[in-house]
């Protein structure tokens, strides 16, 4: 059966890599992006798979539900990975609403949609929709807690997380009430290539290479695991082409890093690498940029994942190492200047100036 895969949110971080990934492993599926282009968009992201004809690209909102329908039977859609979404818990807490729209209203649409459209097809078996969550639906652990795993309970606690568990609750009760041919994936921090400013791991390789100061909330204690994004995308195509329907998968890099860990490894690795690349740093050590500012509200501790679920089932573990997928990513921060200097805009600068208010001088 030849897939017409609809990938939503694919000018993004983690879509945009999927979106690579799939145009790659399986050249005869017909690919079709739908993407807002909010802030966190970037064509340039999937542009040269575009211009080759490998991506069909829409701009436009998964909440518009007059869109979405004609989409969906235009390119004949069977298979649905749906990543669109608002994802800085920073800007859900000084804005929730977009949050609210785009997450939980914008997945109600594309389910129902992705369910008329179905139907009209007679309901065929192998049509899947794949709704892309995260792992901070489950709340915050403590330093000795086990690890999040399928069966955890949901906790909440930031309005991004707030969101992303109604969204989920929203694709299960579809398939559990309608029979919608529904998976779903909760998966740790991502980190690599085309990832937006804004977030931790690029924020702080961008401000090294502009000489700025790096924001650590609070004391830098707080522990995330980190898996490579091309991991994450891996583990989406094992759950979209085997998955059992109605079933959760948790996917993480076992790779659990307090945040100034994290810092002090990507300071050492910039003033590694860019002296290889005949670059002179602005400002170096580059540790000597590190700065310890107000925490973000309800600053989540400890997130951790148990993916033995993914690993038993559908045979899926981690390939890079936290050493090679840090190494790649810095590599890539360092030579991909023209794709995230023009993402620095005026609008950027405003957001910066809102969320480290005075704290970065
Ligand atoms: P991102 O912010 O980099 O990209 C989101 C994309 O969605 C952007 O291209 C944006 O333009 C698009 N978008 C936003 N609102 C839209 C709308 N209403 N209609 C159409 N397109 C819209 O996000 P990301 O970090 O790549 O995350 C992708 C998905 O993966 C999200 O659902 C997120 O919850 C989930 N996730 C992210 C992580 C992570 O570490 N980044 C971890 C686990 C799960
Ligand atoms: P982030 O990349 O925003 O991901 P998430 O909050 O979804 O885990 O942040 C990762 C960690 O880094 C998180 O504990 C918050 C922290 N952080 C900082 O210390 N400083 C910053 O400027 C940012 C954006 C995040």
């Amino acid at each position: 059966m030849t897939r017409h895969l609809l990938i939503t949110g694919g000018a993004g971080f983690i879509a945009g890599n999927l979106v690579h990934h799939w145009a790659a492993a399986h050249p005869h599926d017909k690919l079709v992006v739908l993407d807002a282009l909010t802030y966190a968009g970037n064509r340039a992201t999937i542009e040269p798979l575009i211009a080759n004809g490998a991506v069909h690209f829409v701009e436009g909102d998964i909440g518009n539900r007059a869109l979405v329908d004609a989409l969906l039977a235009e390119h004949a859609i069977t298979h649905i990975a749906h990543l669109a979404a608002e994802s800085h818990v920073d800007r859900s807490i000084s804005g929730p609403g977009a949050f609210l729209s785009t997450n939980v209203n914008g997945t109600f649409t594309l389910l129902e949609a992705f369910r008329a459209h179905w139907l009209a097809a007679g309901s065929p078996a192998a049509w899947r929709f794949l709704h892309v969550s995260t792992d901070e639906v489950f709340g915050s652990l403590g330093p000795s807690d086990p690890p999040f795993c399928e069966t955890t309970a949901y906790a909440p606690r930031s309005p991004y997380a707030a969101s992303k568990a109604a969204s989920d609750h929203l694709a299960l009760a579809w398939q559990h009430t309608y029979g919608l041919p529904v998976l779903l994936s909760n998966c740790s921090n991502n980190y690599g290539p085309f990832h937006f400013p804004e977030k931790l791991i690029p924020l702080t390789l961008i401000n090294i290479l502009l000489g700025r100061p790096i924001p650590v909330y609070g004391d830098g204690s707080n522990v995330r695991d980190w898996l490579f994004v091309e991991d994450h995308c891996r583990a989406l195509e094992r759950i979209l082409l085997s998955g059992e329907l109605g079933r959760t998968y948790c996917i993480g890099g076992n790779n659990e890093v307090s945040n100034l860990d994290l810092v002090h490894q990507l300071c050492d690795l910039v003033d590694e690498q860019a002296p290889e690349q005949g670059m002179a740093l602005p400002v170096s050590p580059s540790r000597k940029l590190i700065r310890f500012v107000a925490d973000r509200p309800g600053h989540d501790r400890r997130y951790a994942i148990d993916a033995s679920r993914i690993r038993d089932e559908l045979g899926w573990e981690p390939q890079v190492t936290v050493a090679e997928g840090l190494r790649r990513t810095v590599a890539w921060y360092l030579a991909n200047r023209s794709w995230w200097e023009p993402l620095l805009s005026a609008e950027y600068g405003t957001y910066l100036a809102g969320q480290y208010a005075g704290q970065l001088g």
